[in-house]
């Protein structure tokens, strides 16, 4: 029998997840549960590179767990965590750090990207890549799905990975396999930019009621009267609702638009409608997770126990290979 391929993916408790990180990671997490020993965790080491609040910062890390679990995350096939509860990763983070040029992390086009977007621009926001590489060597992992925005972030892990085993002349790490996953294209926000907590233009997972309805209505279209035909093609309601909808639905939307006669509001209710039924079932089992929130704590107890157990395998051989003194043992 061969051995399962090693799946590991993060993601960041900074704010409500959007249907963006819906379609553009978690759903892929959540299928990628089937294929392989997955370890998905929440980035919260990475957030304090932008939230400086504790109490939020624990709100969102719980919201996140919520969201993945109602969303179809099972803790008995993936490792579900928290990243601070794997102390080996920052560990490993600060000896990659001694072998990280600092021209390679001036390369970063996420660092320049957010610091134009606003983010403060501290140390921790220009070595996130080295803090990520030790969030995917730590666990010997083979395939880390993400998305296309994190692909330099991979290449600089597999990167420092290869500087390491070189520096120290042994195989210590292992270097992971180059997996974006292209599943969808970027999924537009409500004023037709890239979807992104940071401009403040998200639909999110699990919104509903007034808020939602509110939200989808603001969705951004040109001014084609009523009667005229419509390019479905330019429109980003309809690229939202090709999204959620079946191949009838959006041939039968498609050809509303074409004929005329089809308003964005019509659109726009269809999209309301979808998003709606689509969430409906993970909606209810989000209210009843949040009953049991001693379940949720022990999810991420038992998946930290077995994370850190893997992450210890990793690290041992790595403090004696770089001559670390340690008088005790995990
Ligand atoms: P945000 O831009 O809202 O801060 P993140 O950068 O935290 O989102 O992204 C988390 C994950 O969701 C990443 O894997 C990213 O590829 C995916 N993602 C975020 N926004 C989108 C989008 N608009 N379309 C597709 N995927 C997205
Ligand atoms: N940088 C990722 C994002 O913003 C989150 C992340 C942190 C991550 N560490 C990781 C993703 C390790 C994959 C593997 O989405």
């Amino acid at each position: 029998m061969t051995k399962k391929k090693t799946i590991l993916s993060g993601i960041q408790p900074s704010g409500k997840l959007h249907i963006g990180n819906y379609f553009g990671a978690m759903r892929q997490h959540i299928r990628m549960q089937e294929e392989g020993d997955a370890f998905y965790f929440l980035a919260n080491y990475h957030s304090l590179t932008s939230i400086n609040d504790g109490e939020r910062l624990n709100q969102y890390t719980m919201d996140v767990v919520l969201d993945y679990l109602a969303l179809g995350l099972d803790p008995q096939k993936a490792t579900f965590f928290a990243q601070s509860d794997v102390p080996q990763t920052t560990e490993l983070a600060w000896i990659l750090g001694t072998l990280t040029p600092v021209s390679l992390m001036e390369k970063g086009v996420a660092y320049k990207d957010k610091v134009a977007n606003g983010l403060s621009a501290n140390v921790g926001l220009f070595t996130y890549p080295i803090l990520q590489a030790a969030d995917i060597l730590i666990y010997h992992s083979d395939l880390v799905p993400v998305g296309e925005d994190q692909k330099q972030n991979i290449e600089i892990c597999r990167d420092l990975a290869g500087k390491l085993n070189r520096a120290y002349d042994q195989e210590l790490l292992k270097i992971p396999e180059d997996y974006i996953v292209k599943s969808v294209a970027t999924v537009p926000g409500v004023d037709g930019r890239k979807m992104s907590k940071s401009y403040g233009n998200t639909i999110d997972i699990f919104d509903e009621g007034k808020s939602l309805k509110k939200t989808v209505m603001s969705v951004q279209t040109d001014s084609t009267p009523l009667e005229d035909p419509k390019d479905p093609d330019k429109c980003n309601v309809f690229a939202l609702i090709k999204l959620f909808a079946d191949e009838e639905k959006r041939e039968e939307v498609a050809a509303n638009y074409r004929q005329g006669g089809y308003g964005y509001g019509h659109a726009k209710k269809e999209l309301l409608g979808l998003i709606e039924g689509y969430f409906a079932e993970a909606r209810d089992r989000r209210k009843e997770l949040e009953k049991d929130m001693d379940y949720v704590r022990d999810v991420l107890r038992e998946g930290g126990v077995k994370a850190r157990e893997r992450a210890e395998t990793v690290m041992e051989p790595i403090r004696e290979a770089t001559g670390l003194y340690r008088s005790f043992k995990y």
